[in-house]
């Protein structure tokens, strides 16, 4: 053990150098600091004070490292290692596996060659089936273990994961258990109409026993426990991110109520489940087919008492009914997810524009009869995507700079003003602008 007193041991074993260079949002090589850099290095100066090891660390700041595209990077010394980083996660694990026991985190190596990061590929898991139970409407429910009987990754109420099928689709499905039981994941699918295969692939092929990869949870739909009530609507399949939320409302004390319309009682997917977790805090209305015999929203939305929120998922008319009648309850009171396009994202008219790949230095023109994602991909650069319809959040990319148009239905309104994110799949811009964005 070193005496760190002993003059001759006034030095540092190993001196990180984070780059926490700014520069204007919008700069073609983006900048190390318009990723988070600061804030990281900030959290690795915390973290390696709790650091279990007898290495006498420093952590520097740095100016631009020239690893820009590459960004947020860091450089270690004394054997001149360089990594890239996105997140907590990432400098928590260089700090314990590099710094504190001397092994290499390859998957954040940089080489020195280097000019472009390897696509970012979200984590999977093999998961297996344990349950089905099939409802009216073609809608299944199934219960997924993890293969190997370990706990499942921690989601929270709202989230969703997503489904990747034997035809190499993706498929997002919202997670409908208790949030606290890290043993399974409850799920329901409705089989699209029109298919589009992913649904049918999952229903006709899947049984009890069988094995599906998943990726881990991700969560656009989240609840805001700030709220002094919580009001859920929820329609048809659109049920299961309610009832993650009403699994922990109850656990948590926390005041709510659910509304749920489905067409009668013998096709309403989930009934007994839907009993058990409101019990008396749930109001069910049986259409029949028939929209003014569903919830009546205009009265029930016609006040906001205190500060309660509203939370609605299910088909785009119900959503957006919620929305106009709530529209004048405070900011951010009302949270929604819907499963199919709002109609008005297919018509809207579409212009070409520029793009700017700020890591791989290369600009593309995204032509009007096609999506930012495809423009990408015909360029030869991988990217993930999952709906491709606005819905999911998995195509999501940081914007560096320019204007773009919203066209999801992922990011909040205040998040599309900000105008930090998009959705390639399905967001674009207007003719003669350029986007500059984080790939
Ligand atoms: S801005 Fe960080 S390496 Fe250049
Ligand atoms: S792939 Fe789902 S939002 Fe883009």
């Amino acid at each position: 053990m070193k005496d760190i007193n002993s003059p001759k041991n006034l030095y540092f074993d190993v001196h990180v150098f984070c780059c926490i260079n700014e520069r204007a949002a919008g700069h073609p090589r983006g900048s190390c600091s318009l990723r988070g850099s600061i804030a990281l290095q900030e959290y690795m100066k915390a973290r390696a004070k709790d650091l279990k090891s007898n290495i006498r660390l420093r952590i520097n700041k740095s100016g631009c490292l020239d690893r820009c595209e590459l960004g947020p990077v860091m450089v270690i010394y004394p054997e001149g290692i360089w990594y890239h980083y996105d997140d907590e996660n990432d400098i928590d694990e260089i700090l314990e596996s590099h710094i504190a026991k001397g092994v290499l985190v390859d998957r954040l190596l940089i080489d020195s060659k280097q000019r472009t990061l390897p696509p970012k590929k979200s984590e999977r898991h093999r998961l297996k089936v344990s349950a089905v139970e099939e409802f009216a409407h073609d809608i299944c429910r199934y219960e997924l273990t993890s293969a190997d009987g370990a706990d499942l990754p921690l989601f929270e109420p709202g989230a969703h994961i997503d489904l990747f099928t034997g035809q190499g689709l993706r498929r997002s499905y919202s997670l409908a258990g208790d949030s606290r039981d890290r043993k399974k994941y409850v799920l329901g699918v409705r089989r699209e109409k029109p298919s589009r295969g992913g649904s049918d692939w999952l229903i006709d092929q899947l049984s009890v026993g069988d094995s599906v990869e998943a990726s881990s949870p991700a969560n656009n739909f989240p609840v805001d426990w700030s709220a002094s009530h919580h009001l859920l609507i929820a329609g048809g399949i659109g049920i299961t991110p309610m009832m993650a939320m009403g699994h922990e409302m109850r656990q948590r004390g926390a005041s709510f109520h659910l509304y749920f319309c489905a067409p009668d009682e013998a096709h309403a997917p989930f009934l007994d489940e839907i009993k058990s977790i409101f019990d008396d805090r749930h109001t069910i209305h049986f259409d029949n087919g028939d929209p003014t015999q569903g919830i009546p929203l205009t009265s029930l939305l016609s006040q906001q008492e205190g500060n309660a929120h509203v939370y609605v998922c299910g088909p785009p008319g119900l959503v957006s009914a919620v929305r106009e009648s709530s529209a004048h309850w405070t900011e951010g009171a009302t949270h929604w997810e819907q499963f199919v396009p709002a109609l008005e994202a297919v018509a809207k008219k579409n212009d070409a524009f520029e793009i700017v790949l700020s890591r791989q230095n290369l600009t593309l023109t995204v032509g009007e009869d096609e999506t930012i994602l495809q423009a990408i991909r015909k360029a030869g650069v991988e990217i993930e995507s999952s709906c491709e319809d606005g819905l999911c959040g998995c195509c999501r990319v940081n914007i560096l700079g320019g204007v773009p148009e919203h066209r999801d239905l992922v990011l909040t309104d205040l998040e599309k003003s900000d105008n930090q994110e998009i959705m390639i799949c399905i967001s674009r811009a207007k003719a003669g602008e350029t986007l500059i964005l984080d790939l």
